[in-house]
Parts: structure tokens; sequence; C-alpha cells
């Protein structure tokens, strides 16, 4: 779509296009025609998309604080689930993964081999070693927000922890690769090389996602990658980062019974951090964690 000049802009600021937006569609079209690529007008949000979403977010990370000041030996991951819907209905909020192309629960809770989207159950108990990643997402006023963090259970191995720390810190340059005006993949370069450096793999079937109108929008944000390659960031983009990095080899497999949970298919440890990220002018704003 193009704008006049003396419209009001396509963002909502109130301002005429001419003194708001106008050279940043300028900027993404040279880019264009130089043949990089842009991001769709679609996936860039407006001031008051972002405080929707910012608001949904701050609902997740309640959740998220509420599963970790709960979480404890013994419990089922069916309780988790509980205490997530629980919460999530009494903020006037809808858990996003309930009935999520048929998702039957509020949360993913993806233990020890599990990589992602574990569904909480009633005979999965949890024991001192087990490492777990608890996946949040909600939607608020037809926003969405998203973020996961691990949980170590009483006392854990060495070789689990260091799993999670490394992982924790994927996520951390992965979110420091991120720049405005900067390239897609050189988030998935930054977590690869850092997983590689520790003997770690990165899994390559399930990535990052924009998000915020929709549970999934474009980019899909691989965790692998090379520098200087994919779309150009922009600010007012907002997607997660969300790597999962395994002890062994990246290939996964999904469960024949259930079709969801993934597991590593060597059976080895997996660990995942999530956060969803805005650019901005001037960098990154953590938006849920
Ligand atoms: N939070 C997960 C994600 O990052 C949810 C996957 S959809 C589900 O995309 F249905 F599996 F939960
Ligand atoms: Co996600």
């Amino acid at each position: 779509m193009n704008f006049n000049r003396n419209d009001l802009c396509w963002c909502g600021s109130g301002i005429k296009y001419k003194k708001c937006h106008i050279e940043f569609d300028e900027k993404l079209k040279r880019l264009e025609a130089q043949g990089f690529q842009v991001p769709p007008r679609s996936i860039i949000k407006t001031k008051e998309q972002i405080e929707g979403i910012k608001n949904s977010a701050k609902i997740n990370n309640a959740v998220l604080d509420l599963v970790a000041q709960n979480i404890k030996e013994g419990m089922s991951t069916e309780e988790i689930d509980k205490l997530v819907h629980d919460y999530t209905i009494a903020q006037g909020a809808i858990p996003a993964t309930l009935g999520f192309e048929g998702y039957p629960k509020s949360v993913c809770t993806s233990i020890n081999d599990e990589v992602c989207h574990g569904i909480p159950s009633e005979h999965i108990i949890l024991k001192s070693g087990d490492i777990l990643n608890v996946d949040v997402s909600t939607i608020f006023n037809g926003y969405y927000s998203d973020a996961s963090r691990m949980f170590m259970i009483g006392e854990v191995s060495q070789e689990a922890r260091k799993l999670v720390e490394v992982s924790k810190e994927c996520l951390d340059k992965g979110i420091a690769a991120v720049k405005p005006w900067g390239f897609l993949d050189d988030i998935g370069a930054a977590i690869q090389e850092h997983a590689k450096k520790h003997g770690y793999s990165v899994v390559r079937d399930f990535g990052g996602h924009g998000i915020g109108l929709e549970f999934h929008e474009e980019p899909f944000v691989a965790h692998y990658g090379k520098k200087g390659q994919g779309m150009i960031l922009v600010p007012g983009m907002v997607f997660t980062i969300e790597p999962m990095i395994n002890e062994g080899s990246y290939e996964i497999v999904i469960d024949a019974d259930d079709d969801w949970t993934v597991f590593t298919e060597d059976g080895s440890l997996s660990s995942q951090w999530e956060h969803t990220i805005l650019v901005t002018e001037n960098g990154i704003e953590i938006i849920s964690k």
C-alpha cells in the first residue's frame, strides 16, 4: 500500500506520513531493490500493538514466576498445567496452546530428553535430577506472548547443569546479535557458535517465530546459520528466540502416540530457554522472559 505524504502515518502515531515512517519505508524499498530480504509491513508492529503485546507479556511473565515459586520434587506436570491454566484464566487471559492445532493443554512441559512440546500428565512426576522446560504462552485482548524457562529439580548432575547454563548463554548471545537494520541469521550464527564451543548441537527442525497478532508469524528464526544473511531486522519487529540445545546430536523424533512430544533421537538431554524481543530504534527490548 502506498501512502500520501500528507496522510496520517500507517503506524498510528497520529503524525503525518512525511514526518513519520516515510524514510523508513523508503529505506526498506532501497534495501529490497538491492536484493536484501525485507520484512512485510504486516509484521511491523504499531505503537498500539506493542502496548497490547506488552500487556499480554506481563501476564505471561507472571505465570512463569508463579511456576518458579511452586515447582518442586514430587509434583506432576499436570499440576503445573493446572497452575498455569487457572492463573491465566483468573487474569482474564487465555493459554495460547490450549486447543492450538489440537494441542490438549495450557502449557508445554518438556523433561530431560524431551526437546519441546511435552504434554503435561498426572503420570509424569518430577524427581530429583530432572531438568525441564516450562513453555508458557498467553493471549490477552487478542495479543500473543510466549516465553519459556528451564527448571532443575533437586540434585542435578554436573552435566545437566552445564547444559542448562550453556543453553541460557546461547539465548543471551542470540539476543545480543539482534541489531536494528542487522541480519536475522546473525542470531542463529551466534547461538550455533556458542553451542559448538561446548560440544553441543542446535535443533534445526524448530525455531523461533514472529509473534503478536498471531501465535506464529513471520519470520522463522533459525537458531543456526551464517552471519550476514536472512531478513533485515527493523524497529517494530517482535519475535521469539528459543534455542533448543542438545547434549548429543541435533536429530529429533516425534512421539508416535501423542504426535506432539519431541525427543532427542539419541536419548541425550535437551535444554531450551525462550524470550520474546522487540526490535527498537536503538537496540532491543526484552518483552517476555
Ligand atoms: N510455545 C511454543 C512455541 O514456542 C508452543 C508450540 S505450540 C504447542 O511455539 F501447541 F505445541 F504448544
Ligand atoms: Co515460541
